[in-house]
């Protein structure tokens, strides 16, 4: 698995092989019109954002081959299941769901089934799904998303499994047919893979090395959902204050974010995720200049120990990190900040996990994502010795969960009596839905039409996860 580490070479896929590409979307759609079907698919989605928008693409092939989406594995033609690695858990939820298949595939014996996405990454998976798993018609890694059409027309001609694994460093694929999952906020992938090589994850040997869109591609797509009238845009990337370190054009991730929001429009960016190692003051200088971005930074910090931040290879020690949270804020007073951190790191000592708490409460996040640590294979912390217990683990995880808890809701309390702009996203259980510009959940009395539209709402209760409020 290391050999990835070396192959640094980007793939770019040229337009020609994209264009043999929507010919066998045409091919499929044939095969299918000659038996006078309308095939149906169904594509699920575990993982990140970042997964999120790679299905985004995958259903955009399949409906340019004719195929119409359904939300169940019942009697669907084609089953896409893209998969996440970045847990053991992740992992074994998809094995599970994939024994479940082989039933409804005997219930609907065309049924053909793909597996794809970071898990497709792993060898032992690989080799786990050839033997016992027949049932699966076909598998591709991230790095051939883009020949999906081709995959499926040899699983419909041939009725042979297909196998697109190879390792590479990643490709780059301009042009894939997207349907988005929504109307009113939109990803838009900056950069793809990533270099870090954080001692426990496994992202870096399922995606690749990191590479950079074009500044005038990402451009280009973002202005065409403001001109649709998606209201908010996520920027996406493993790493996005790398972003630009592998073109020419001199550009960073400063830059690009500088120039994306001078598109007109009523609109907020978004983006995730910022490594701190990259993360600079000329970034925060950017976001506080413009009204159109985000005053939300997701900053991961991992873990408040130097030892444990060294052994993790994270390239920044407490002190550095602390620093950056103070830039921030001093750019953007009102900013809101959320965070990963992990829990068990092998060799974590109760004083090294103290001193995760304390950082939490010195920097005092808006929210945080929390992980027990979980070996993945081929990863330098999965060989690394780990004594602590599992109670052991599961305590301290408990003890972070709470000491958040009650920070969260400090946090959200201070807004009762303040009004927030919030976009309207939907509605559930007679409130209507939004989001702050920080990203916070507020629930609110009011008509559906004002879904999609920018509102002022006054709060008045607050929990731990979401606040409510009422239309000023
Ligand atoms: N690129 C992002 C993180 C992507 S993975 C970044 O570097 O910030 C999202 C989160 O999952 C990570 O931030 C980390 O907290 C967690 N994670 C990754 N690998 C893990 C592992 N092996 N065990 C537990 N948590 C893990
Ligand atoms: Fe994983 Fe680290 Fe890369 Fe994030 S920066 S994807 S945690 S290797
Ligand atoms: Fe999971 Fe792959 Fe994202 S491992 S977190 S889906 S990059």
């Amino acid at each position: 698995m290391e050999v990835s580490a070396f192959m640094n070479k980007t793939t770019v896929i040229s337009a020609e092989a994209l264009r043999v590409q929507q010919e066998n979307c045409q091919k499929i759609k044939e095969y299918w019109l000659d038996q006078g079907i309308t095939p149906v698919a169904f594509v699920d989605t575990y993982g990140c954002q970042q997964n999120e928008a790679d299905s985004e693409r995958i259903r955009g092939m399949l409906e340019a081959a004719g195929y119409a989406m359904t939300d169940t594995e019942e009697g669907a033609d084609v089953i896409v299941i893209n998969t996440c690695a970045i847990r053991e858990h992740a992992n074994q939820r998809v094995f599970g769901n994939l024994g479940a298949l082989t039933h409804t595939k005997r219930r609907h014996p065309r049924q053909k089934i793909f597996l794809c996405g970071c898990m497709a990454g792993q060898p032992e998976v690989v080799e786990r799904l050839k033997k016992s798993y027949h049932h699966v018609d076909g598998v591709f890694n991230t790095h051939h998303l883009w020949m999906f059409p081709e995959l499926l027309l040899r699983v419909l001609r041939q009725k042979k499994r297909v196998w697109a694994v190879e390792d590479s460093a990643g490709s780059i694929a301009e042009g894939i047919p997207v349907r988005r999952s929504g109307k009113l906020k939109g990803w838009v992938s900056v950069m793809y893979g990533c270099n870090n090589f954080c001692s426990y994850c496994i992202v870096p040997y399922v995606r690749g090395r990191e590479r950079s869109r074009q500044p005038e591609d990402v451009i280009a797509e973002c202005r065409e959902l403001i001109e649709q009238g998606y209201k908010e845009i996520t920027l996406l990337g493993q790493n996005v204050n790398s972003y630009g370190k592998d073109l020419d054009c001199g550009w960073d991730f400063a830059d690009l974010l500088s120039e994306i929001a001078k598109i007109p429009g009523e609109y907020l960016l978004r983006f995730m995720t910022s490594h701190p190692r990259d993360a600079s003051k000329k970034l925060f200088d950017v976001m506080a200049s413009s009204p159109r971005i985000a005053k939300q930074l997701h900053l991961p910090f991992q873990s408040g120990n130097d030892r444990v931040l060294k052994a993790m290879n994270r390239h920044y020690d407490r002190a550095r990190y602390l620093e950056l949270i103070r830039l921030a804020r001093e750019a953007m007073p009102d900013l809101v900040l959320t965070s990963d951190v992990i829990v068990g790191f092998p060799g974590e000592t109760e004083e090294e996990f103290e001193d995760t708490l304390s950082l939490i409460e010195t920097v005092g996040y808006d929210a945080l994502f929390t992980f027990i640590f979980s070996p993945r294979p081929g990863t330098p912390a999965a060989k690394m010795e780990d004594p602590t217990s599992r109670e052991e683990k599961n305590a301290r995880f408990k003890r972070l969960c709470d000491t958040q808890d009650r920070i969260s809701s400090e946090r959200h309390r201070a807004y009762i009596g303040k009004t927030v702009r919030v976009l309207v996203d939907g509605s559930e259980d007679g409130l209507l839905t939004s989001r702050t510009e920080g990203g916070r959940l507020v629930r609110f009395p009011g008509a559906e039409e004002l879904i999609g539209t920018y509102q002022n709402v006054r709060i008045t209760d607050s929990t731990t996860w979401s606040l409510a409020g009422e239309l000023e």
